[in-house]
């Protein structure tokens, strides 16, 4: 339940958007039904259709159906929320259409606080979000220098521009119509129980942080992977590419989490001060450093999926090898690994240990084989392990690598939230913490144009579907 249940209106630019029929309005639905939202509601979905509130109703309630069955559990329910759901026809580039959603949205009647509180949730491609913010404005509907009481915020989905300059122009022109702690800009990675897991598994064990330096760690391996390629997303695909898409945001975020400082306390602020910090301090790709730093692959047959160019060169792989300039790190190569099409989905974070100083045990090569390491694995599995090596059992004495696991699902029963239900209360309760402050938006964009100013022309390695990417990715590991 939210701390202070106020009654409020969600308007969702976007209402037929892919995102919106996937994800927000089963967890909407869901959020209601588990009793986390307060007595009155509305969500105001705005389109470019000709729709009744009630087409509006029976339509979100057919994409549930198909695109997450099982979902509605209880028609009693569901018939609740679908009248808390309400339609205004708006074509984005002509004012009038807000006046109708201003109208639209004051029109309660004996609802208290139903008007007065109010999230934005652009659920549109990127480029329609400044022109959004200023329609907005002008019908009276901005967050900021507003004459009545009550909350205003806007959710903006990523990414959040396509390079540091329009994500500069992006926030100049949304930070005109709404303050900083107004803004919401998501990346859903935040919301993963694994992921918010890493500050709590980091800063509430002893064991951990005195060891959490350079000094003891050798390397940190981060991989985004899917068995899957780019689905029916050509045409965005084609415009952003693997950098963008996710190294940018859930690559560079999960990077941070690893290597902040500890926040002087838990505020939003402390904790994305910690994660710009860590941001800032990674050293910017170079035409010199480019080859030992960077690989970036296609997967074969991304040039035949539909909307894509038959000669295109966007990347649908990126390893990159990234060091952290700061008293902690230096030295200590971060190497991020993502794409799509590869042979397994999986998000983990591996953490290697420095090997002991001298290795009495065999096979004595080398200590890589059995180094301690800690693997936070994001998902599918949601687990822990720490690697150690064992005497293999037997005459001679052999070093062998073992583990020590621990999985979410054991220990604790499911809570069945998914990133976007928690995101979504975060952004109803005004907690910023999980979302991105416009400083690291930046630094991670400098970050990325720097790789793409230095690989720009280049044609990605070729890798086939099912694989793990270009072997050339293998030679980033370095000292990992
Ligand atoms: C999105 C990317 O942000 O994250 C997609 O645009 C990617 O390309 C997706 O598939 C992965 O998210 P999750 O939570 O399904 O791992």
């Amino acid at each position: 339940m939210l701390e202070d249940a106020v009654n409020f209106t969600i308007v969702l630019f976007g209402a037929n958007s892919d995102l919106a029929v996937r994800k927000l309005y089963p967890s909407l639905y869901q959020l209601a039904r588990w009793g986390h939202l307060p007595g009155a509601y509305r969500i105001i979905g705005v389109s470019r259709n000709d729709l009744s509130h009630k087409e509006y109703r029976l339509q979100v309630g057919e994409k549930i159906r198909s695109f997450s069955p099982g979902t509605i559990d209880d028609e009693v329910h569901f018939a609740a929320f679908s009248g808390r759901l309400f339609h205004v026809k708006v074509d984005l580039e002509r004012i009038e259409g807000y006046y109708r959603l201003q109208k639209e949205i004051m029109d309660v009647a004996g609802e208290p606080g139903v008007c007065s509180h109010l999230l934005f949730y652009l659920s549109t491609p990127p480029a329609l979000a400044p022109l959004i913010v200023r329609n907005l404005r002008e019908a009276g509907l901005g967050g900021k220098g507003m004459s009545c009481t009550g909350w205003r915020k806007i959710i903006v989905e990523k990414p959040y521009g396509s390079d540091l300059k329009t994500a500069g122009e992006l926030n100049t022109v949304i930070g005109s119509v709404f303050n900083e702690d107004q803004i919401f800009r998501i990346d859903h990675y935040l919301g993963k129980e694994t992921v918010q897991n890493i500050l709590v598994f980091r800063f509430s064990n002893g064991i951990f942080e005195p060891l959490w330096n350079r000094h003891h760690i050798a390397g940190v391996e981060i991989t985004i992977a899917e068995n899957f390629g780019i689905r029916d997303r050509g045409a965005f695909y084609e415009k952003a590419g693997l950098l963008r898409d996710i190294i940018q945001n859930h690559g560079l975020q999960l990077l941070a989490s690893v290597a902040m400082e500890p926040p002087v306390d838990l505020s939003a602020d402390a904790v994305r001060d910690e994660k710009a910090k860590v941001l800032r301090s990674i050293r910017l790709v170079t035409p010199e450093t480019v080859d030992r730093s960077v690989v970036l692959g296609q997967y074969e047959g991304y040039r035949r999926e539909k909307q894509v160019d038959p000669g295109s060169r966007t990347e649908t792989f990126a390893a990159v090898r990234f060091l952290v300039d700061n008293w902690r790190w230096k030295g200590v190569p971060f190497l991020i690994r993502a794409g799509k099409s590869l042979a397994e989905t999986v998000t983990e974070i591996v953490i290697t240990f420095a090997c002991p100083p001298q290795n009495f045990f065999g096979p004595a090569e080398s200590c890589s084989y059995t180094a301690n390491q800690v693997i936070l694995r994001i998902q599918p599995e949601e687990t822990i392990a720490i690697r150690f090596g064992v005497k293999r059992p037997g005459e001679s004495v052999i070093t062998d690598p073992v583990y020590m696991r621990f999985d979410y699902r054991d220990s604790f029963s499911q809570p069945g939230m998914t990133p976007y239900h928690r995101l979504l209360l975060d952004a109803l309760d005004g907690n910023q913490m999980n979302f991105i402050r416009q400083d690291s938006v930046e630094y991670s964009w400098a970050i990325i144009d720097a790789i793409r100013n230095c690989m720009a022309g280049r044609m990605p390695d070729v890798y086939p579907a099912g694989s793990w990417g270009p072997p050339e990715a293998g030679g980033l590991k370095g000292a990992i």
